[in-house]
Order: structure tokens, then C-alpha cells, then sequence
């Protein structure tokens, strides 16, 4: 499907891979909506796909707070005719062992009522409009880590699992109506989010330019799922020895932390 003249609803979009993904989408000729909460950032990612020549409205907006999309939403859908796809890519990522989580439920909260209900509301305000266009694309962006699982991500994890099974809910109950869904999986991308765990400077990462183009892709050929070959790898393990395969990695990745950690100690 090409994006020329398509209209897309993109979260997160102020910075880091929804941004670039902005841009790249503007460079092919769609029509950008964008959603953040930093009004001043979405002003400039703005500016830069109006330079591609593309058409681009900001919506800055609190998706962790119901009553704000529903004002969104509402505004979206006023001022936006057909509405091609959502992206929700918006979210908040928190670092932290279990043992350490044990006075913070308010972590789980905050990121599923961000990451998962944001995402879910978002798409439940725009559905009548892709029903009553007979059309509609849904993107839900995800972790490669949900297909490996990783220590230390409980709260993220959890958040990006329960999306990916409300969208095969959505694809399974809406696809005869023209409803299309896609899973990103992103591996670790060099972006905000990934900057602030102090370990990570010297690991290597995604480049942000290539996950967005994941998005593009996702919106452009909608296939059910974009993952790397080792998460969709990954995932039939998983399923087929769910304790082995969380159980046998564990050492490793703990060995990975500790070689981060000091070659940030060596090199700074
Ligand atoms: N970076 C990685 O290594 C990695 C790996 C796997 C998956 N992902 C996923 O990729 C997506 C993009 O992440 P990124 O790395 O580009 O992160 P990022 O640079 O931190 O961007 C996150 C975006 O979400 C927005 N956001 C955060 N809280 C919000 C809120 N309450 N309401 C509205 N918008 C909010 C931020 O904008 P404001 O602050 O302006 O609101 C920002 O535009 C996320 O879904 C993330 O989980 C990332």
C-alpha cells in the first residue's frame, strides 16, 4: 500500500523512533498526525515533515491519562477525513529488578495504564472511523524482548505482552471488517529511551533511522508481525520450552551487564 496521500495517526512521535519515523513516512507523501506530550518537540519534528512537503498536524496529548485521549481522539477525528493507520508507539520503559519492585506497584501501573490502556483506548476511539471507511491499520509497537525474555523489564514487558495479545484479539475479531494489525518487535535502538540506562552506551544497538523504517515498512506492507529472525526464533522456543529458554539465558545476560558495566567504568 503506498503512503502517498494516507493519513496516519503516530504516538510518540517527539522524539526517538517515532520522530524519524515522521519523517521518513513524510518523505513518501503521507499525511502525518502526530501525538506527544511535548508540544515545543512535536513543533519541531513538525517543521521537519512539512520541509519533506508533507501535511502534519501536532495533537500534544498525555496518553496515560483516559479523559486527554478521549479529547485527542475526538479531535482527531473532527478535524482528519479518512484515517488510514494508527501507530501507537508511544511508551515509557522502566529498568528494575522484581526484588526491587516490592514497595512499587505504582511501576506496573503507570506503564500498563501508558503502554498497554493508552494504546487500547487510542485504538477503541478510532475503530468506528476505520469501520464505517471499511479500512483500517492498527501498528503496536513491541519488544524483541517479549520473544527472548530478558531480566530486570518485568513492568515493560508485561505492558507489550498484554498489547500484542489485544491486537491478535483485534485481528482475529475485526479483519473481516477491513481491520489490518501489525506487531513491530524492535531489538534495542539507540534512542532517549534506551540513553538513559547508563550501562547501555557501549552496547550495540539498532540504529534509530533503520527502526524506523520498520514503521514504514509496517504501514506500507502490513504484515502481521516485523521481528528479527532470532526473536521469531525466539518465540517458537518459548512456546515450545518456556523454562528452558527463560531459565538457560539468565547467565548470560548477567554476564552481558557486568561487561557493559565495566568497560563504561574503563572507557567512561
Ligand atoms: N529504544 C529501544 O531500545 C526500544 C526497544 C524495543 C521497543 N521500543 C519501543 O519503541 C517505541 C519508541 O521508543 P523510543 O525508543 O523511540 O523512545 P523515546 O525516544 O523515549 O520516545 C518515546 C515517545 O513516547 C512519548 N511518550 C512518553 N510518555 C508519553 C505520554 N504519557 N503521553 C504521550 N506520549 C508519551 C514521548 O513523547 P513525550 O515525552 O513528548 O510525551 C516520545 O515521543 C516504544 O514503544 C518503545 O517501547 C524501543
Amino acid at each position: 500500500m503506498k503512503l502517498k496521500g494516507q493519513t496516519i495517526v503516530l504516538t510518540g512521535s517527539s522524539s526517538g523512533i517515532g520522530a524519524e519515523a515522521a519523517v521518513l513516512m513524510a518523505r513518501r507523501g503521507a499525511r502525518l498526525c502526530l501525538v506527544a506530550r511535548r508540544e515545543e518537540q512535536l513543533r519541531e519534528v513538525q517543521q521537519r515533515v512539512e520541509e519533506e512537503g508533507a501535511y502534519c498536524a501536532i495533537y500534544p496529548c498525555d496518553l496515560s491519562s483516559s479523559e486527554a485521549i478521549e479529547a485527542c481522539a475526538d479531535q482527531i477525528l473532527r478535524e482528519q477525513q479518512d484515517i488510514h493507520a494508527l501507530v501507537n508507539n508511544a511508551a515509557h520503559s522502566i529498568r528494575r529488578p522484581i526484588e526491587q519492585s516490592l514497595d512499587r506497584l505504582h511501576d506496573f501501573q503507570r506503564t500498563v495504564q501508558l503502554n498497554y490502556i493508552g494504546a487500547v483506548a487510542m485504538t477503541l476511539k478510532l475503530l468506528p472511523r476505520f469501520l464505517e471507511q471499511g479500512h483500517g491499520h492498527v501498528v503496536n509497537i513491541s519488544s524483541l524482548s517479549t520473544q527472548i525474555p530478558i531480566p530486570l523489564f518485568s513492568a515493560y514487558l508485561a505492558s507489550k505482552s498484554a498489547l500484542e495479545s489485544f491486537t491478535r484479539s483485534l485481528q482475529a475479531e475485526m479483519g473481516h471488517q477491513g481491520i489490518t494489525t501489525t506487531v513491530v518487535y524492535f531489538p534495542m535502538v539507540r534512542t532517549p529511551m534506551s540513553s538513559r540506562t547508563a550501562i547501555y552506551k557501549y552496547m550495540p544497538m539498532m540504529h534509530v533511522q533503520k527502526a524506523a523504517g520498520w514503521i514504514v515498512e509496517a504501514c506500507e506492507k502490513r504484515p502481521s508481525r516485523i521481528a528479527r529472525p532470532m526473536g521469531k526464533l525466539g518465540s517458537v522456543l518459548l512456546a515450545a520450552a518456556p523454562g528452558p529458554i527463560t531459565n538457560l539465558p539468565q547467565p548470560l545476560f548477567r554476564g552481558m551487564d557486568k561487561l557493559l558495566a565495566s568497560r563504561l567504568k574503563k572507557k567512561g
